[in-house]
């Protein structure tokens, strides 16, 4: 059987196949125990408790273990006691249930088999139109989602190209059969949808409050929930990056959104849509505009205008998955309208699976700041494609794994949560399993450093978005600068700037507006400062910069010491290794090309005398 089978990460040691018959979470469950402790002297059953819901509870018995849980709990529960078994960790205690009711993973998946922004290869289920994949794979892919709780999977991009308005239509039956497949892991399938499609049917019009429209999305939510009833719901993308939306017809995004969820209420259907609306044809020139504020400029005034089951997904940052943002401030600010959390797996601007970067630190800074109550839902951004080792760098399978942690409990330590990928993914010393550990958790710091140092995120290669280019955004309309000048860097986002700090809660506004206070990751995100500015720390901005670089890099370079001490299992390391080559040549490549893009500017020399590059 192909790579994968061999190199399934996490979940390496369980055995495999998951049972084709299983038509239940319970049936998966139980299938589960029985294969994982035919090999121990003890037993674990199972027994289903509804009100439990998704949740699950965890008891000993004289011989073994209870497994204790709802319809779907019960599963939750089976893959928490292997997990604990399998990585030597304490047994949870007491009723478990998730924080989060919604635990999504979003796919860009399109029908011709490429993934935007993937970094693990093609499609792992579509392929030249339609879907094309081996069953036995899409059942390991529930499995590894419901070994962390993940219960339900976006299957299209949400650019929603045209022939993926199939999926509901003529290639329903197969997008039931899909869903079938996922059903016994408790993962539910959510489709996104293009806003104009019943412009594109022929109905002359898209326009929301049109009882024509009204009515066609009301058919086509009956087709669709008559044949896939667990259906999580639509996910829309709407009047963003030059995708149809409600504007077209001068209706509000809550007049969209509220007709679409009507279409779905019947069925339990939720609406997702998401929030990542800006002016992507700004000019430059225009320095009033700030692109950071757009998303709480639109939704603000619309909150406790959506309707009950519509949810919206709002990114973290009110950029675009940098390597750091604060966090943004619609997460604070919607205070009778449903949340979803957006985060990115797929690396596309932090190292595109190449880079070691494990996000766990920083989702613990996200959920920490997040005020949690307000927000219902989480959504990840895929990183998994038909690679063998299904996410690109072997490693990047520790973001999969972590997200699903988080989001059954946004509480959750980092560095405990990387140890027990490490420990469940490789049978390693405990030596060396701390070296990986250290590695993992450190390794989000190390990339920052040498491509986005105090919040001057965007200094990338445009389209790709790999490699280091300090202008290559800034003559463009994404709105995605970093302004500098031979005096200074930065936008001041402050009262006095842009008034973007004005759109968070006091306490946080202070925090940011103020140079004493403001942290040194976004001191740039957020203020505008001459490259003599002194630092707190009594080094000045030029210096601050060049010692970032010259950090990051070195400190890349120790990783890759450490990384060739690792005995892994072959393809495993041959695959890390190769890729820290690559990462190594790309920490280089940031270090010169960013340090001598100041030197030029300012003409101040290293203060250490290392080498820039005139
Ligand atoms: C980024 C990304 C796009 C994606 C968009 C989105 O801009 O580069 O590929 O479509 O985010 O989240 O919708």
């Amino acid at each position: 059987m192909s790579d994968w089978v061999n190199r399934r990460s996490w979940l390496k040691d369980l055995p495999w196949p998951a049972s084709e018959n299983a038509v239940s979470p319970l049936d998966t469950a139980e299938y589960e125990l029985k294969a994982f402790f035919a090999a121990r002297t003890d037993t674990a059953a199972c027994q289903l408790v509804p009100d439990l819901k998704e949740g699950y509870e965890l008891t000993k018995t004289q011989n073994g273990f209870l497994v204790r849980g709802g319809k779907t709990g019960v599963l939750y529960g089976a893959y928490a006691l292997i997990r604990a078994l399998s990585s030597f960790s304490p047994v949870p205690e007491g009723v478990q249930q998730p924080y989060y009711p919604l635990r999504m993973l979003d796919c860009w998946d399109n029908m011709d088999g490429t993934v935007e922004r993937g970094y693990a290869g093609r499609s792992l289920w579509f392929e030249g139109g339609s879907f094309s994949y081996e069953p036995a794979r899409i059942r390991q892919l529930g499995r590894m989602l419901s070994s962390v709780g993940i219960n339900v999977l976006c299957l299209n991009n949400v650019n929603v190209h045209q022939p993926a308005q199939r999926l509901l239509d003529d290639l329903l039956e197969d997008t039931a059969r899909f869903a079938a497949l996922l059903r016994p892991f408790g993962v539910r399938l959510m489709v996104s949808v293009d806003f104009s499609q019943p412009l594109q049917q022929g109905l002359g019009t898209a326009d929301p409050l049109d009882e024509e429209v009204q009515r066609w999305w009301a058919d086509t939510a009956k087709r669709v929930w008559d044949r896939i009833p667990d259906l999580a719901g639509f996910l829309v993308k709407a009047d963003s990056e030059h995708r149809p939306g409600p504007n077209t017809y001068g209706r509000t995004h809550a007049q969209g959104a509220n007709m679409l969820a009507r279409a779905i209420a019947p069925y339990g259907g939720f609406l997702v849509w998401r929030a990542f609306v800006y002016n992507c044809m700004q000019d430059w020139r225009d320095t009033k505009t700030d692109r950071p504020r757009a998303a709480y400029d639109l939704y603000k005034p619309l909150d406790g205008a959506f309707d009950g089951n519509v949810i919206l997904q709002v990114k973290h940052g009110p950029y675009d998955f940098q390597v750091r943002e604060p966090l943004s401030p619609l997460l604070l600010g919607m205070n009778s309208t449903a949340l979803a959390l957006e985060v990115q797996l797929a690396q596309e601007y932090t190292g595109q699976q190449i880079d070691l970067y494990a996000m766990p630190p920083m989702w613990r800074e996200v959920f920490s700041q997040m005020g949690k109550e307000r927000v219902r839902a989480v959504a990840a951004v895929s990183n998994l494609g038909r690679d063998g080792c299904w996410t690109g760098h072997p490693f990047a399978a520790v973001n999969l794994f972590a997200y699903g942690l988080f989001a059954w409990n946004p509480d959750s330590d980092p560095a405990a949560v990387i140890r027990q990928w490490a420990r469940l993914s490789y049978a390693l010393p405990k030596e060396q399993e701390t070296r990986l550990s250290d590695m993992l958790l450190r390794s989000r710091s190390v990339y920052e450093k040498y491509t986005a140092t105090l919040g001057l995120c965007w200094m990338i290669t445009p389209n790709t978005h790999y490699g280091p280019n300090p202008y290559g955004y800034e003559f463009q309309a994404w709105g995605t600068y970093i302004r500098a000048d031979r005096n200074a860097v930065g936008i001041d986002r402050t009262a006095q700037g842009t008034g973007y700090t004005d759109q968070y809660p006091s306490a946080l506004r202070d925090l940011y507006a103020s140079l004493d206070t403001c942290p040194d990751g976004l001191l740039l995100f957020f203020h505008r400062l001459p490259y003599d500015y002194r630092m707190r720390d009594g080094r000045t901005l030029i210096q601050r910069i060049y010692d970032d670089h010259f950090e990051g890099c070195a400190q890349a370079e120790e990783m890759a010491n450490a990384l060739s001490g690792l005995s892994l299992p072959a393809p495993d390391r041959e695959e890390a290794l190769k890729r820290m080559e690559r990462q190594i040549k790309n920490a280089r490549e940031w270090r010169d090309v960013v340090n001598t893009f100041f030197y030029r500017y300012t003409g101040v020399p290293d203060a250490h005398g290392r080498t820039i590059y005139p």
